[in-house]
This record gives C-alpha cells, structure tokens and sequence, in this order.
C-alpha cells in the first residue's frame, strides 16, 4: 500500500468533509486565491501563447478554477491522489476545455514517471504539508525540473511556526478567524471548535517551517524566493525558474 492509500484522503468522504468546512476553516481561502491570481497575472499575463498549469493536490480544483478567471489563455493538469476529489475538479471544470486530470501521487510523482510534461507555472494549495520534509524537498526539485526557464512554483500551505510561543499564539489566531467566521455565516454551537485539535492530531499532517522551505528552494536554485504572504500558520510561497 502507497503513502497516500494510508493517509485519510484515501477514506471516502474525508475530501467531502474538507471541501465543505473549507471556507470557514482555512484563514484567508478567498484572499489566498487572490494574491495567486495576481501573482498569476503580474507574471504571464503579457506572454503569447497558451500557458501550461500543473495543480498538484488539486482537490477539488479550486484553484485551477480561480486562475482560469483571469481569463488568461490556460491548459491545465490537475493531479490528486483521490479519484473522489478528481471527479469533484471535472464537475467543477466541466465548462472549460484544455483540463486534463490524473491519478497520482506525490511519492509517485517524486519517483519520476507520472508526468513528464513541461510547464510555465506549477501551484498547489494546502497539500504539501502532507509531505516530509525529505519528500518536500524531492518534490521542489522535481518541479524545478519540469518547470520551463521563466517559469514559476507557486504554493498555498500550512507551515510550523519557528516555535512553540508562536505555534501556541497562531493556533489562538486561527480559532478567532474561525469564531469571527462562523459569527459572519450565523453558525451557532461547537461545530469547527475541535479544528486546531484535529489538524495536531492528524498524522498526515507534516508541516515544516517555512525558512527550511524557503531554503530548499532557493538550494535547488529557484529565483526571487520569498514568502508572498503570511498569515499564522497560513502562507504563501514560491519562486521562479
Ligand atoms: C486539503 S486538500 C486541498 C485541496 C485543494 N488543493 C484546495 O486547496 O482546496 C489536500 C489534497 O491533497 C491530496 N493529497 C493528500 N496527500 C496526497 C499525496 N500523498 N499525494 C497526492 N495527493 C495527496 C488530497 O487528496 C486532497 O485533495
């Protein structure tokens, strides 16, 4: 049995519960999407041509969805290691053309011969995490190796605090977005009170501090590395080719 058949994902149900609880538990979902989408334009927005996306732990294919809103010309490949959460991408996508999904893993992906296709830009949202840090580090080479020059890695996850003072203060901080949420949508009683608990407890769940990703980045030898923007535990990050 692979790492992902192991992992929670592989249950039926676990991506539904996700998708559904998604907009008031992950802090700044929405506001992640934009500052993607404006990454997205500012980079390849004057480029001919149409740009080649690979969304890596698509899910539901939100992602790829909200950069085909720019309305920039976009042939995108969705990869998840759910057939669940890949048919919920098609529906999603089923008014696009050029979407192309597959089956995959990322230890499969690391290990060299789901995808030899070449891209512009490779993104991924909140799935990293599910990685090692070894593993993260194999699958940042891995898209330094198929990105084209000039092209870019984009990614959306949860990253360890640098320590525990801080780790302690940004789970307080994602319980007041939750409380301020839930007070927006008219939520009432306990439900998403056990979130930070879950996340902890959840083995699949492998964040690593972001100076170390940051690092393995710009060892492999990725240009204008940085965090793009940060919010507790939520972060944004990538570089270019
Ligand atoms: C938290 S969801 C995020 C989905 C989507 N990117 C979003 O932002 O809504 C994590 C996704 O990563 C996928 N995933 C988890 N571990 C994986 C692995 N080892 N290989 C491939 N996909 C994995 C899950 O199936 C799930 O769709």
């Amino acid at each position: 049995m692979g790492q992902f058949e192991k992992s929670h994902w592989a249950e039926p149900d676990f991506g539904r519960k996700f998708v559904e609880s998604a907009d008031i538990a992950i802090i700044e979902r929405k506001r992640s999407h934009s500052v993607m989408k404006s990454f997205f334009r500012h980079h390849f927005m004057h480029k001919d041509g149409r740009i080649d996306l690979l969304d890596l732990g698509c899910g539901d294919g939100i992602l790829t969805y909200e950069l085909k809103q720019t309305g920039c010309p976009l042939s995108a490949t969705l990869v998840d290691g759910s057939e669940e959460m890949l048919r919920k991408a098609e529906e999603r996508l089923k008014a696009y053309k050029d979407i192309r999904t597959m089956r995959a893993s990322f230890q499969e992906i690391i290990a060299g011969n789901a995808l030899t296709q070449d891209f512009d830009f490779i993104v991924s949202s909140l799935a990293i995490h599910h990685l090692d840090l070894k593993e993260k580090r194999e699958l940042f080479g891995w898209v330094y190796a198929r990105l084209r020059n000039n092209g870019c890695f984009m990614n959306i996850d949860v990253v360890l605090a640098p320590n525990e003072v801080l780790e302690e203060w940004y789970m307080v901080l994602w319980q007041e977005w939750i409380t301020e949420k839930k007070k927006e949508a008219g939520i009432t009683g306990d439900i998403y009170g056990d979130t930070m608990k879950r996340y902890k407890d959840n083995r699949d769940n492998k964040p690593d501090r972001l100076d170390l990703q940051l690092d393995a980045l710009k060892a492999i030898g990725f240009r204008n590395v940085d965090c793009y923007y940060k919010y507790g535990i939520f972060t944004i990050y990538g570089g270019k080719k």
